[in-house]
């Protein structure tokens, strides 16, 4: 059944396949699904915001439900902007539960009307994190499996 719009908002540098298993789960709930770049002034990243929405886009298209775009600012303002009413994160293992829970209760505080729905990637996903693939990427261990295979080329030269 599907009933809403919702955001999966994140840093995605760079997408893997972990964001990818969610972004399918996710497309099937609600009518329309934005996944959302937060422009992070503070962080270096590894992919421009442009690269990583590049990416995105590309890996998404096949789902006519999913549209990606940058954000910055407050995640709850964007929501309102968009008339999203819910926030879609991904829970791989109890040790991102403290965080996620930290995030969600702030944003009720900071909007009411906004959920947090949390959904479980496949098992094959727990231990796959963006940080990991930007980590074995840059010591050029194997990628296959854990990114997409356009992401995986794009890897490759950004770290050759
Ligand atoms: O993939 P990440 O880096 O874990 O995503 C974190 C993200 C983008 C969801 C979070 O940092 C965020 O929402 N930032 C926007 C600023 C904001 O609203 N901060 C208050 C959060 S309670």
């Amino acid at each position: 059944m599907k009933t809403s719009i919702a955001i999966y908002p994140g840093s995605f540098d760079p997408v893997t396949n972990g964001h990818l298993d969610l972004i399918e789960r996710g497309e099937k709930m609600f009518d329309s699904l934005i996944v959302a770049v937060l422009r992070n002034a503070e962080k270096a990243p590894l992919f421009s915001v442009a690269e990583r929405v590049e990416m995105l886009r590309e890996v998404t298209r096949q789902w006519s439900g999913v549209e990606v775009e940058v954000f910055d600012g407050l995640l709850v303002d964007y929501a309102r902007k968009r008339h999203a009413g819910v926030i879609l994160r991904g829970i791989r293992a109890i040790s991102d539960y403290e965080y996620e829970l930290q995030m969600a209760l702030m944003n009720r505080k900071l909007e009411p009307r906004l959920e947090t729905v949390f959904m479980l990637p496949g098992a094959t996903y727990s231990y796959l994190s963006s940080k990991l693939v930007r980590e074995i990427a840059q010591l050029g261990g194997p990628l296959q499996g854990l990114v997409p295979p356009v992401v995986e080329e794009r890897l490759r030269a950004k770290v050759s």
